[in-house]
């Protein structure tokens, strides 16, 4: 048993290599190329590579190489078939399961994509030619377009031949035509009529590069036609699988991170005329999840630009709420919108290439920004709308997959709704002093003084058993050297203490080189010093305690860091950031 080459390519199609070995080898991009420890061998300096555009991996220390099967088959131990299985599946692709079923869908298919490259060939063919088309040709031009967009595209126009849908009959049966939606029947007329006919034709292609379906648009805008009619749903063409220019867009994946998704055929080909072409489009339909799943196995940011008008900015909450459910860590969608009725098309055609990408980076939002916006801007200052409000804010959230997204996102909420009432959101407030917790035996002179923050009385009281057991310090100088202060004035004080014990000389404070004023403020209000006096020759009890201020002083320096990065991360949901994060968060549960 065989598996049809179709179905194979499509998968490797699907799915880079840096996508199949990343699962269970860890990749790093070097160039063109990823580079990893070989999965073949125990190795410590990595010798293993992936090439996405070439679409093999190759093991320097073991001379292993080849596809993604071969790496599933030789890492997993399986056989071919078991390879292809799970590799479709990961594809996100039907199984191919060599049944009658499948057998007669593969002539289905054979005949629907011979039928449909014939259409699309010959009447791309009559717009380059015949006369017929002069109108349409016309059209285009004054539409800006040139021969190069017309032939990059396969542009056509049903010019209605008869003769071409009398070739078409009589080489194909009548289901096998109808099962295309090229063609349907009129009962009136009773015969066959050509769907499309009088329309400039714009092809759309699956993934692979075959023409599955056609969007047709009628040369002048009226009442009585709709601009755009598209081919029904097939078999082979489902709507929310597909998007326009993808089999072309995907293949720039390899160079470029991000893609935008535009609605219209004529935003792909204005973009593309203008050197942009990391660009598909939806079509006018709903985005689905199938949709963003497949454009995230190319690329690492979607950036949605729909048309600046009120029906795109709906279609652009839709997509938002659709999408942030398979927002992924190191995935991230933003939306980007347009000024006055723009649309992609008609802005890049204003503006031009450079401007066009300017104002996309400074302009796109994030998903869940815009999110977070919009239900902003429809809140009135009601308490019941406020509670909806964060309900629906919640309740989004709360569908997102991913726990750690769905975490972070629904923070970034809370954190804004808490903005919003400073004196009742109070518990959502990162609130230090939870972290440094005040030693109980300083809690009272803390509340006298309550002008200083938790986190500079800590370092009072760590500064102040530095200055009075100076040969303490001596002994234990490698619990205090990497212990980081925040307040300026610490610091330096820090630093001078530091470089003369640093001569195992012992700190003297008169002789210490700095304002004195810094001594006596760590003098006057270190809370440790009630506790000093009556411990002051138990070194034992006054180590514990110095353990105790440093290691708060180390969480304090972790939460701040935490706090920084999670900002960071709402705004860029890297990876990186996230990783990051995840570490200081083990130290922090560590200590
Ligand atoms: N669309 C459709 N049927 C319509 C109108 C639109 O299927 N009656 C789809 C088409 O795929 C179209 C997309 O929705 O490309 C976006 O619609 P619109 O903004 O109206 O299309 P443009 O591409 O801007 O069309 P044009 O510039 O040709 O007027
Ligand atoms: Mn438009």
């Amino acid at each position: 048993m065989k598996y049809p080459k179709e179905y194979l390519d499509e998968i490797k199609t699907r799915l880079k290599v840096s996508t199949v070995v990343s699962k269970t080898v860890n990749l790093k991009k070097r160039g063109k190329e990823y580079i990893g420890l070989s999965p073949f061998k125990t190795e410590k300096t990595p010798s293993f590579t992936v090439n996405d555009e070439k679409e093999f991996y190759h093991c320097f220390s073991t001379a292993e190489h080849g596809n993604i099967f071969d790496f599933v088959m030789k890492t997993q131990n399986l056989k071919f078939g078991e390879a292809v299985r799970s590799l479709a599946n990961l594809a996100g692709m039907r199984p191919y399961t060599f049944s009658k079923e499948d057998e007669i869908r593969e002539k289905k298919w054979n005949n629907y994509k011979s039928i449909f490259n014939k259409y699309v060939n010959h009447y791309h063919n009559e717009l380059l030619k015949n006369s017929n088309s002069t109108e349409a040709k016309d059209y285009l031009k004054n539409r800006g377009l040139t021969k190069e967009e017309v032939q990059k595209f396969k542009i056509g126009f049903d010019t209605n031949d008869f003769n071409f849908q009398e070739n078409i009959f009589r080489e194909y049966n009548e289901n096998e035509i109808k099962e295309t939606g090229l063609f349907y029947f009129d009962e009136n007329k009773k015969k066959y009529i050509s769907r499309f006919r009088d329309r400039v034709l714009f092809p759309i292609k699956n993934i692979s590069g075959d023409p599955i379906a056609v969007g047709g648009r009628v040369l002048k805008d009226s009442k009585y036609l709709a601009k755009y009619i598209n081919s029904p749903e097939t078999l082979f063409f489902k709507k929310g699988s597909n998007l326009f220019n993808l089999d072309f867009a995907r293949k720039l994946s390899n160079n470029l991170n991000s893609i935008f998704l535009v609605e219209g055929y004529m935003d792909v080909i204005g973009l593309s005329k203008n050197k942009i072409d990391n660009v598909v489009a939806n079509l006018g339909t709903s985005l689905t999840n199938r949709q963003i799943l497949t454009l995230n196995q190319f690329f690492d940011e979607i950036v949605i630009c729909f048309d600046g008008d009120d029906s795109g900015y709906k279609a652009a909450l839709r997509a938002a709420e659709n999408s942030l459910i398979e927002l992924k860590p190191e995935k991230k969608i933003s939306f980007l919108f347009l000024p006055d009725n723009h649309d992609p098309d008609s802005f890049v055609d204003e503006k031009g290439k450079e401007f066009f990408l300017e104002f996309s980076k400074s302009n796109s939002v994030s998903i869940h920004k815009f999110i977070y916006n919009h239900y902003f801007e429809n809140m009135d200052d009601s308490p019941s709308s406020k509670a909806i409000f964060e309900k629906r804010l919640r309740s989004i959230s709360s569908t997102i997959k991913d726990e750690f997204i769905r975490k972070y996102v629904l923070e970034y909420f809370l954190d804004k709704i808490s903005e919003l009432s400073p004196n009742t959101n109070f518990k959502y407030k990162k609130n230090y002093t939870k972290i440094t917790k005040s030693l109980k035996s300083t809690q009272n002179y803390y509340n006298e003084t309550k002008s200083l923050k938790a986190i500079d009385l800590k370092e009072f009281s760590f500064l102040y058993i530095l200055l009075k057991k100076p040969e303490l310090i001596k002994d234990n100088f490698h619990l205090i050297e990497n212990v980081k202060l925040f307040s300026n004035e610490n610091k330096l004080l820090l630093s001078e203490i530091l470089s003369q014990s640093n001569n195992f000389a012992i700190t003297d404070i008169e002789n210490i080189n700095i304002d004195k004023s810094l001594i006596e403020r760590v003098l006057k209000y270190a809370s440790i010093k009630h506790i000093m006096v009556k411990n002051f020759n138990d070194n034992e009890k006054i180590l514990e305690i110095l353990s105790e201020l440093i290691r708060d002083l180390k969480n304090y320096e972790l939460e701040i860091r935490i706090e920084e990065l999670e900002s960071r991360f709402s705004e860029d949901l890297s990876e990186v950031t996230f990783n990051e994060l995840k570490e200081l968060k083990k130290l922090q549960k560590i200590n």
